[in-house]
């Protein structure tokens, strides 16, 4: 992480999302940091909301349960922040091919609702939005770019993408400073571990711990791009602090392509437990695959600095050490 352990010291810092998987894991780094940090979370029904998420920090934050399209709300909580990481959102694949409505109601008018809030309230606030690889759908040619033109196969990934025009948006017109990450597949500790319906990696870091038998589905070819948990909050936090940030959108990912197969068989290579083997996909999972996908992270390394430290066998190991120690709290 190249800046200065004192630059989050004292700061207020407001995480919407914050006790989900990658809101806790931000919050406890930004404790660590020394920064005031409040979180808002809802609970949002088979998300990743989890109040065991920030047991190390649970003393040295403040949580308010709370949802982002409460405008008042909104307006009173942004009030004095300094940093706002706006990561709250429906998630859930299934959710999004079943119900249009979450996706338009929480990721779109909340995301709006959040950033009203801040041109009204507090304008000088920095903002930080965890979008998606899902934005660019199927990618005409790999590595993926910023610049490859958006087609999202899915209205999940439609929201995302157009919360983040509507925050880009606030920073163009109304000078709210933003930065737009697109997130690859995010692993690692503080995940919700209860389905399968988002989170793939995770999901087979369960299976493998309870030595059953990951489904791969296809021929396991589809390349992905998994990055760790840490290497994110790290690409969250440098990006926040980057002014030539603000206003651009950058790839968050390891920019190393990696197979299905190859994931499960160097997960269970360090699980030392578990199977796999090849199934059909699910309709659901038919549906919704984009086919090939790994990130060109250039633009992010040249203008943040960031890059991922993270190998996937020291992430893997990390991950399975953690949900083995506190499976009780996930399973
Ligand atoms: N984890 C990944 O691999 C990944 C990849 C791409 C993008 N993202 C984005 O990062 C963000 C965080 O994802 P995550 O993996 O931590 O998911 P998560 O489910 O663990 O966390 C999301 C949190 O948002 C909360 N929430 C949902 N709606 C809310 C509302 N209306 N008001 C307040 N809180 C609300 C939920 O209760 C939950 O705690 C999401 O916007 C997601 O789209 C994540």
């Amino acid at each position: 992480m190249r800046f200065t352990t004192q630059a989050f010291k004292g700061r207020n810092c407001l995480i919407t999302g914050g006790l989900g998987f990658l809101g806790s894991n931000l919050a406890i780094r930004l404790v660590e940091l020394g920064a005031r940090v409040t979180i808002m979370d809802c609970m949002l029904p088979g998300h990743g909301a989890n109040l065991f998420n920030i047991a190390p920090v649970q003393d040295q934050v403040t949580v308010t349960y709370s949802d982002i399209r409460d405008g008042n709300l909104m307006s009173y909580l942004v009030q004095g922040q300094d940093y706002l990481f706006h990561l709250a959102g429906q998630v859930d694949h299934i959710i999004s091919l079943t119900d249009p409505y979450p996706d338009i109601e929480i990721n779109i008018r909340g995301t709006a609702t959040v950033m009203e809030a801040c041109r009204h309230h507090n304008p000088n606030v920095r903002v930080v939005y965890t979008g998606t690889r899902g934005e660019y759908g199927t990618a005409p040619h790999l590595p993926v770019d910023e610049e490859m033109p958006t087609t999202p196969r899915m209205l999940l990934d439609i929201s995302n993408l157009t919360a983040e025009k509507i925050i880009l948006m606030y920073h163009q017109v109304h000078h709210v400073r933003s930065v737009l990450l697109r997130l690859t597949n995010i692993y690692g500790a503080r995940a919700q571990m209860r389905h399968p319906r988002y989170g793939v990696v995770n999901w087979f870091v369960r299976q493998a711990i309870d030595d059953e038998t990951i489904k791969v589905f296809g021929d396991g070819a589809i390349l992905r791009d998994f990055l760790y948990v840490n290497d994110c909050i790290d690409a969250m936090l440098m990006s926040v602090l980057c002014d030539a940030a603000f206003g651009e959108i950058f790839n968050v990912a390891t920019g190393e392509p990696c197979s299905f197969r190859l994931l499960a068989e160097a997960l269970i290579g360090v699980a030392g437990s578990g199977r796999w083997e090849f199934a059909p996909f699910t309709p659901e999972r038919a549906a919704q695959e984009p086919g090939d996908f790994y990130a060109d992270i250039g633009k992010i390394r040249q203008v943040v600095g960031w890059q991922p430290t993270t190998t996937l066998r020291d992430g893997l190991a990390q991950t399975v050490a953690y949900y083995r120690a506190h499976k009780a709290q996930y399973w």
